[in-house]
């Protein structure tokens, strides 16, 4: 999704639209320690949480759970939610390439194309020894990504989000500009739109950010480059009986990533 910072930095609005059911997702997370750990899991680091569904949802359960994200924004929102549904999460304001949490996980993920704002090389193998180095032995790293069904060279799926809370109508109309990947770098320049109709008072905020296209076999030798990382899954959804591939029911490309050393 980007650095889309005018997006990003409207957390509320973003969550009007994005603010979803993530019980499948954590499910996963909790399935795949168990195939690639055998354990339970007791702690997890959210990467670029924007909203931080994914670390509230863990920490409902009772597991320790750290959220992170560059934008003060998004934490602030964040925070205001778990301190409404009673959750503990530790929050950071950080970039995904340099950090250091208080004590490792289990496992860390990045949801929602969170990853596609790292645009070259060097940042990716930077970021997933940044990852591991706040993992414990034998760790995992979840990414969750585009399938390139909706988005590829030859193609950018475009988006119509829309959705009504409380009085407050959203809609984000993404990729209005038709945008291409560059054959050579592998990166989209987006524009998006944000329409709000906020209890009458109107609202329109463009934004336009980079995102790197990517796929499995890349990911697998950045993080082989990283020497801290080894991919040892691909799936095509957030069941660990779908495999990624064609098939309709692969719908999204999520690696699994461990610890190495
Ligand atoms: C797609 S959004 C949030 C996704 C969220 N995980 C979800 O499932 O809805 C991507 C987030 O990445 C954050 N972000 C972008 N670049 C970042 C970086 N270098 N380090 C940390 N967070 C970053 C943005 O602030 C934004 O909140």
């Amino acid at each position: 999704m980007a650095e889309h910072c005018n997006l990003y930095d409207r957390a509320m609005y973003y969550d009007v639209i994005f603010n979803r059911d993530v019980s499948a997702e954590v499910k996963f997370v909790r399935d795949v320690y168990k195939k690639y750990a055998n354990a339970e899991v007791h702690s997890v680091l959210d990467v670029a949480c924007g909203p931080g569904y994914h670390a509230r949802a863990m920490a409902r359960t009772g597991t320790q759970a750290y959220g992170l994200d560059l934008r003060a924004e998004m934490l602030r929102f964040a925070d205001d939610q778990a301190t409404k549904e009673g959750t503990q999460v530790t929050w950071l304001e950080a970039d995904m390439r340099s950090f250091k949490l208080p004590k490792p996980v289990d496992v860390a993920f990045c949801m929602f194309d969170g990853l596609d704002c790292l645009l070259t090389n060097d940042n990716l193998i930077k970021h997933f020894q940044a990852v591991a180095a706040n993992l414990q032995p034998g760790g995992l790293y979840l990414v969750d990504l585009s399938h390139p069904v909706e988005v590829s060279f030859s193609h950018y799926k475009k988006f119509h989000y829309s959705a009504q809370r409380d009085g407050v109508q959203v809609d984000i109309y993404w990729a209005t500009n038709d945008p291409h990947y560059d054959l050579a770098t592998g990166i989209a320049h987006v524009a998006l739109e944000l329409h709000v109709d906020d209890h009458g008072k109107k609202l329109v905020v463009k934004d336009e950010a980079d995102e790197r296209l990517m796929f499995p076999q890349e990911i697998s030798l950045l993080a082989d480059l990283s020497k801290s990382l080894k991919v040892v899954g691909w799936y095509g959804d957030f069941n660990i009986d779908q495999p990624l591939d064609h098939s309709p029911q692969s719908k999204r490309m999520i690696g699994v990533l461990q610890k190495v050393g």
